[in-house]
């Protein structure tokens, strides 16, 4: 959840890793750090703030050079999501041991500080944070004798825990250390120096070369080398890769917010996720990450989808998919609780992870727990080289690009299109005929369409969004594979503009939160004329006469809702399978324009980091 930067024989260090680090403050922003070795001064310059990496440059340009130093060997940099210790100046990143000759910066948690913290006290050493992470630079300076690497690893042998690290030390002005175990560490080859980050957003402007850390992994960065062992000194070879990406992709580039700009970019990103991927001959998808045999789809007797926040709403909708189109039994399970519940799982129970950032603990839990059980396990992820779909036994990668802004949008949609294709792969499989088949794949095939279609309602979403700008609960309420898109609407407006939203099956209301409707608690009934649509229009009457304002989420040319809701705004005809692609974008702008109209701030939304690596 934090963001990570270092880098070693780098023309202007500093800029680069400030830079570096603003593209990773979706990540974590309450708090943000620098190291860096100076070469005039041989010390190293520490600066730390609570806040954004906006204030962190500001801090740093009103020192004097004399104070600061202008050339710098390597540095290492973070931005904070705060665990252990509040978001403040002793608790932002680098920490450093006691004489300041180690300075670390860490994504991850260290189970067993607290014992090791006490030893290490014990012995003499002074602590200044409340940070879990403050161990790691103790435990390197009380192991060190003179190699660097040995002494990094020699510490991660004692913890506990997860970690993606860099070390940077006085003693070694032209090396920096990095590991990973659990949060991710990808290192940048540029032509003179080495650059090493959480994530390759902070290395696109500098270089498309790049090597992901696996778990274990430990490195020794010098300008021009990264020597990559094992925590047992054994060298251990990794792949160089492309990043096939450009600057563009994570900048705003005319728009507002990123959370927009992927908002709009949906059209494309379906594309990328359909291409290539449907058989119109046959009515068939093909995903040859999923390479199941078809003895394997026609035995599979249960599907799981474990998932967290945005994406187990994707996998919530893929359950209808399942049922209707593969005649699967499907389950939908938090990731946060499967494996503490000891699922029950069978030889041909198919284990679905949906993961944008292919990263959160708790969906990589699940899927680790599946794995003990024996399940077959798939991952739907976004990031390419993610540690899920690295440790999934076969899977299907989004090609959404980089989702930057904290609530996920383009993400959920391709989840569920890449879910549907899942779905037809295994439908074809077993009792879908090639008919029905054929039908499906041009229904996938006009999702970008309609995506671009709904984007063309942008004014008027802004329109009702502004109009109830100053409402301070909402329901949002649907059926049948609506009934997911609902809680994810809420979860949208929720997340971006702190008002308080419930997405409710449109039948519960009536059980209970109904009591909560008067007039000035606005209703967002998704009321597309899909199977089910007769059954929500009565919901929709309920809730207007205790007075709820209803939005209607409809479908263009069907007029039967227009005289119950207050407001219509009408999606595209479209099947009931590809009807929550459409319906979710139109909720996704309602959001945001109500979130941004309250002058809220929309990427990078109180408490909340992208990429959630903790329990
Ligand atoms: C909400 C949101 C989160 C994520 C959740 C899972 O907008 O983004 O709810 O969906 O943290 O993240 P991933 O998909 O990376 O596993």
């Amino acid at each position: 959840m934090c963001g990570i930067v270092a880098g070693v024989g780098i023309e202007n260090l500093e800029s680069v890793l400030l830079d570096g680090l603003s593209r990773l403050e979706y990540r974590g922003y309450d708090s943000a750090g620098i190291a860096l070795n100076s070469m005039e001064a041989e010390s190293v310059l520490l600066v730390k703030t609570p806040g954004k990496v906006k204030k962190l440059r500001k801090k740093l340009n009103s020192m004097s050079t004399e104070e600061r130093g202008l050339q710098f060997s390597a540095g290492v940099a973070h931005t904070r999501w705060a665990t252990h210790g509040a978001p403040t100046e002793v608790n932002a990143h680098p920490h450093s041991d006691t004489a300041g000759t180690f300075f670390i910066v860490h994504n991850g948690i260290i189970e067993n500080y607290v014992e090791l913290k006490k030893r290490l006290i014990d012995e003499g050493q002074k602590f200044s944070s409340e940070t879990d992470s403050e161990v790691l630079a103790h435990l390197v300076a009380e192991c060190y004798d003179g190699d660097f690497l040995k002494a990094v690893a020699a510490a991660l042998k004692q913890v506990k825990g997860t970690y993606g690290v860099a070390v940077l030390s006085t003693k070694h002005p032209d090396a920096l250390v990095v590991a990973r175990k659990g949060s991710p560490i990808v290192i940048g080859l540029t032509a003179n120096g080495v650059l090493a980050a959480s994530d390759t957003a902070a290395l696109v402007a500098h270089t498309s070369e790049v090597i992901y850390l696996d778990d274990g992994d430990i490195a020794l960065l010098s300008p021009g080398n990264a020597d990559i062992r094992n925590l047992d000194d054994l060298p251990v070879s990794r792949e160089k890769m492309k990043i096939d990406w450009d600057l563009s992709v994570v900048e705003k580039s005319g728009f507002e917010h990123f959370m927009l700009k992927e908002i709009f970019e949906q059209p494309k990103a379906l594309r990328d996720t359909i291409r290539g991927r449907l058989d119109h001959e046959q009515g068939a998808a093909v995903l040859s990450g999923l390479n199941l045999s078809p003895k394997e789809m026609l035995d599979a007797n249960r599907i799981i989808i474990a998932a967290c926040g945005t994406s187990m709403h994707a996998g919530m909708v893929g359950e209808y998919f399942f049922e209707d189109l593969a005649d699967i039994p499907t389950e939908i399970e938090q990731a946060a609780e499967f494996r503490y519940r000891n699922p029950i799982i069978s030889p041909n129970t198919l284990v679905i992870a949906t993961s944008q950032s292919g990263e959160t603990a708790d969906t990589l839990a699940a899927v680790r727990e599946a794995a003990r059980k024996g399940a077959s396990t798939i991952g739907i992820c976004n990031v390419v080289g993610s540690t899920i779909a690295r440790e999934v036994d076969r899977g299907i990668y989004l090609h959404a690009g980089p989702e930057i802004g904290v609530a996920s949008t383009k993400a959920f949609t391709c989840q569920v299109v890449a879910l549907l294709m899942t779905a037809l792969k295994l439908a074809r499989s077993r009792r879908l005929t090639r008919e029905a088949g054929i039908s499906l794949v041009s229904e996938i095939e006009r999702i970008p369409e309609l995506a671009a279609a709904v984007l063309e309602k942008n004014d008027l979403i802004k329109e009702v969004a502004e109009k109830y700008s100053e409402a301070e609960n909402f329901f949002f309420i649907g059926r049948g594979n609506l009934y997911p898109v609902a809680l994810e609407g809420a979860l949208k407006l929720k997340e971006i503009s702190y008002v308080h939203a419930e997405g409710y099956h449109a039948a519960e209301l009536k059980h209970g939160p109904i009591a909560l409707l008067e007039e000035n608690v606005p209703v967002v009934a998704l009321a597309n004329d899909v199977p089910g649509k007769e059954k929500i229009l009565g919901n929709i009457q309920e809730c207007a006469a205790r007075k709820s304002p209803v939005v209607a989420i409809t479908t263009e040319g069907d007029d039967s809702v227009a005289e119950s809701a207050d407001v219509t705004i009408p999606v595209p005809r479209s099947s009931v399978f590809t009807t929550p692609v459409s319906t979710a974008i139109a909720l996704q702008l309602f959001a945001y324009h109500f979130a941004n109209k309250r002058g809220c701030e929309i990427d990078q939304p109180r408490n909340l980091a992208k990429s959630v690596t903790v329990e």
